[in-house]
């Protein structure tokens, strides 16, 4: 099948956009308002988008709390949702009042941050510790706005549970990271392969 996107023609009643970009990473983001309220939450607009310096970005469907955190404090902490902390990442995804912890309502334990003033779950296995560095409100081929906009951060401190490092290296295998399909499907990563690139 075909469709024409531009003026949303896809005949399948649901649209399978966020199924064919996939699996996507899952940024399980921390934040802390200025008045001290933690708040957690899942977004699979999510990736690394920089290495030099190391830069992660999020998107956003509205301004929604963590936003309106990362507006008031500049810093923000992208948790590794993994395969045993995936119910307490999908009740973090519920709209609930902003003076509400989600860590709390979760039931998960924080962890202080080390290079930013959020705290990190700690039960995830990595962590990245991010200070803000840009909005990007997007926008469509016309030019209009999009209610989506885009957050970029640099990661200024890194934590990474000592048991994932084997001979120098993360074992990404065990860390057993969570990403998102398309509709309400998920995966986590079980099997491994490498591919050495051509000299
Ligand atoms: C796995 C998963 C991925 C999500 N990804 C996004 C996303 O990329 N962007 C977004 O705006 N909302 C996303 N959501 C919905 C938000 O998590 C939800 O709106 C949440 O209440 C936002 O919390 P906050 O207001 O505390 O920031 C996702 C939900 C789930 C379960």
């Amino acid at each position: 099948m075909f469709y024409d996107a531009l003026n949303k023609q896809c005949p399948l009643e649901i649209d399978p956009f966020k199924a064919l970009v996939g699996p996507r990473p899952i940024g399980w983001i921390s934040t802390v308002s200025a008045s001290g309220v933690a708040n957690l939450a899942p977004y699979s607009f999510f990736n690394a988008v920089a290495d030099e310096p190391p830069l992660v970005m999020f998107s956003s469907g509205g301004h929604k709390d963590t936003l309106l955190n990362i507006a008031e404090t500049g810093e923000f902490v992208c948790n590794l949702a993994t395969h045993d902390l995936k119910d307490a990442m999908n009740v973090t995804s519920g709209m609930v009042d902003r003076s509400v912890d989600e860590f709390e309502l979760a039931g998960l334990e924080k962890a202080a941050g080390k290079m930013v003033s959020v705290p990190r779950v700690a039960l995830s296995p990595v962590a990245l510790e991010c200070r803000h560095t840009a909005n990007i409100p997007l926008k469509d081929v016309e030019g209009a706005a999009s209610k989506y906009e885009m957050v970029i951060g640099q990661v200024v401190g890194v934590y990474i549970d000592d048991g994932l490092i084997i001979d120098g290296r993360v074992d990404t295998c065990s860390m057993q990271q969570l990403a998102r399909h398309g509709y309400m499907d998920y995966s986590s990563v079980s099997e491994l392969f490498r591919i050495e690139r051509p000299s």
